[in-house]
């Protein structure tokens, strides 16, 4: 049945003519090294590759390709210089494709023609094969004429689970944490082994198990136990396990009398806890921090600062050459200034004051995951520093698991963001790392839980894949992107890729229309952040309160983070800078964000701000009306449970598009004393 469970990964039969030109180039599978006894996980990157070509090209072929002792006519082959010394001299460039890159190739090999999978490591050709699998599965043409070689632009890849150890998971929408840490570590679900297929699928090479809002225990024994079993299962799949740790551990655990970072004893207690999870993970990744936000304890507890608590973690576990992702995601209440300034004023003074494995890793924008931010203006202010970008694969300000949301096209939006620092866009940024040091990476906010589809929803599934693939290559085209996923996940056919790619291309700006237009932001109920709740303004914490993001009043509405108020835009570099300071030259999709604007301001459009605002709540009720028809009219080319699992959800995300609308547009019409213009139906 058509569950989800199988993701991208589905290798349904391809249509007759084209299996019998693939199976040309794709008859056998030749690799090297031991093969892995019948009925077994895989357990090394080659035999994970051979096991899912042979699953792969089983499924697209209608039979499994067998393997194969030596080299023959229409063999896949997987190679390396070290299992296979003829390919050194054929000339291949691999020096140029690194640890993880790959080649395909149809070449000639000892007389035979076959379909070369080439690479300088076992990961590599894991890597291939997926790439090959991909390649004839969105039925691409030509595996005769192959020649294609990709390698990854960022170090690390990594998802980010905010799963705690009681199998909830914060901000999760598709069920319980994957992670059975009740049964583990003696009971490996075979799930683990799936969830590595999917992520080495796309490239992904680390996973970070536990929530940012961390508990000590996980750095206890038995909980490192857990943590190795889950790390066995990955390890065929290149994917490295990380830990969260609370910054106070130590001091909780009763170890030590404080958490200070420059207390020697604190730090000995992080060498030693550092040893003993590398007897048991000997290729463990590192700790991911939250430190100094939200409550949560860190360095400055003891008043030192971000650098003293990372560095001090770094040295315990640089011996065994892991990192520290350190989490500029700072901010306090008790802080009198702007929320959206207070990681750049802290972080920005510390640059190169790091050590050499420690990284930074930077939500995209500057406030928290809304459905559109502004880049995060530390992107490109740290040269000094490896900044790694941290977006969020959960839904949560957009409308969970229930709304169509492709956020490839939101990742893309930072990516493409050029920071006029002289350094490029945000991607090239993020390529580039830091002066002197060769680390660089991307996470991304898991959105997997142990529902069957893995997502919560079948189109969530997407923001993974585009997640991964992006991380990949952060500069890959969120367009092409969704076609891949689309057509890898729902149908070949050109009709229903186009159509759910079209889909997928407006659902985002749907999102931000009827929820936060023209650069409003954090207007969501309290909490929970789902549904519209611009009205509050008595929360304990006045950073919390939609009003303090909105300050609509009789005069205006919007953020005044220019000169005349928070200044916020005199962090982003001068180009920029000067960009957003001007409601003129700042583009109206983040107008207010930047800008408190009197509601007869007049747009580009020569509508005022009061009418623009309505009209972009309406286009978005209507864009997810439009998407909702043109699901329907895709029912013939998809199959029946998937295609009313996506019916049933977008009629909620519908009537949810209307009660934005109504919700918003009503408490903002109380405060503007505004009416409705003629012509514009009063909501309900
Ligand atoms: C958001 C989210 C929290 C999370 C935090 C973080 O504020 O609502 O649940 O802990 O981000 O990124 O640390």
């Amino acid at each position: 049945t058509e569950d989800g469970y199988d993701l991208w990964l589905r290798y349904r039969p391809m249509d007759k003519a084209a299996r019998v030109q693939v199976r040309a180039a794709a008859s056998s599978i030749v690799a090297f090294g031991p093969a892995a006894p019948a009925g077994s996980a895989p357990a090394s990157p080659v035999q994970a590759a051979v096991a899912e070509l042979q699953r792969g090209l089983g499924g697209l072929l209608g039979k499994e390709p067998p393997l194969a002792a030596s080299v023959q006519d229409g063999a896949v082959v997987l190679a390396t210089p070290a299992s296979m010394p003829a390919l050194s001299g054929m000339d291949l460039k691999l020096e140029t494709l690194g640890r993880e890159g790959y080649l395909l190739r149809s070449t000639r090999l000892q007389g035979h023609k076959v379909t070369l999978v080439a690479a300088n490591s076992d990961i590599g050709l894991l890597y291939g094969s997926y790439a090959l699998l991909r390649k004839i599965g969105i039925g691409a043409e030509g595996l005769a004429a192959l020649d294609e070689r990709s390698a990854p632009k960022l170090q690390l890849r990594v998802l980010n689970h905010w799963d705690n150890l009681d199998r909830t998971v914060e901000r999760g929408y598709a069920g319980e944490s994957i992670w059975n840490w009740w049964a583990l570590p003696e009971v490996r679900d075979r799930r683990y082994v799936d969830y590595a297929r999917a992520n080495a699928s796309l490239g992904i090479n680390g996973t970070v198990l536990n929530n940012v809002n961390s508990k000590p225990d996980i750095l206890t024994a038995p909980w490192i136990a857990k943590a190795a079993a889950v790390a066995d299962s990955l390890r065929p799949y290149g994917i490295k396990v990380y830990l969260s740790a609370r910054f106070s551990t130590p001091l909780e655990l009763g170890a030590t009398k404080t958490a200070d970072p420059l207390d020697p004893a604190v730090a000995a207690w992080w060498k030693a806890k550092a040893d003993e999870i590398y007897k048991s993970i000997p290729d463990f990744g590192g700790f991911l921090v939250k430190a100094n936000s939200e409550g949560q304890p860190g360095p400055q507890d003891y008043h030192r600062s971000h650098a003293d608590g990372a560095n001090m973690l770094a040295k315990a576990v640089a011996p065994h050459k892991g990192v520290v992702m350190w989490r500029a995601f700072v901010y306090a209440h008790e802080k009198p200034d702007d929320r959206a300034k207070q990681a750049y004023s802290e972080f920005k003074p510390l640059d190169g004051t790091f050590d050499a494995n420690v990284l930074v890793q930077v939500k995209n924008g500057a406030i928290d995951f809304q459905p559109r931010e502004p880049a995060h203006p530390l992107f490109g202010a740290m040269p000094n520093t490896p900044l790694m970008m941290e977006f969020q694969i959960t839904k949560e300000y957009l409308g969970y698991a229930t709304h169509l949301a492709y956020l490839g096209t939101m990742y893309q939006e930072t990516l493409g963001t050029d920071m006029h620092t002289g350094a490029g866009t945000v991607a090239q940024i993020l390529e580039a790392g830091a002066q002197g040091s060769k680390l660089t990476g991307i996470a991304g906010v898991a959105n997997i839980g142990s529902e069957r589809n893995w997502s919560g929803s079948h189109f969530d599934q997407a923001n993974w894949y585009a997640f991964g693939r992006l991380a990949w290559n952060p500069q890959a085209d969120a367009r092409a992107l969704a076609r891949e996923w689309a057509a890898q996940t729902f149908s070949a056919a050109p009709a229903a890729v186009a159509q759910v790619t079209d889909m997928m291309m407006m659902s985002r700006e749907a999102v931000v229309n009827y929820m936060t237009p023209l650069g409003l932001h954090h207007l969501m109920g309290t909490g929970h952040h789902h549904g519209p709740a611009p009205w509050v303004a008595n929360l304990e914490r006045p950073d919390w309160n939609p009003v303090y993001y909105h300050r609509a009043d009789k005069g205006g509405i919007g953020f005044d983070r220019t000169a005349t108020g928070s200044n916020a835009v005199a962090q982003y570099a001068p180009g920029l800078a000067r960009q957003y300071a001007d409601p003129r030259s700042t583009p109206e999709t983040m107008l207010l964000w930047f800008h408190h604007l009197p509601w007869d301001y007049k747009m580009a459009s020569g509508r005022k701000l009061w009418e623009e605002l309505l009209v972009r709540y309406d286009s978005g009720v209507a864009q997810v009306d439009d998407m909702r028809q043109r699901w329907a009219r895709l029912k013939p080319l998809i199959d029946a449970r998937r295609h009313e699992d996506v019916a049933v959800l977008l009629d909620k995300q519908y009537q949810e598009a209307v009660w934005w609308r109504d919700a918003s547009i009503a408490y903002f019409q109380s405060v503007s004393g505004l009416a409705l213009p003629a012509g514009v139906k009063a909501p309900g």
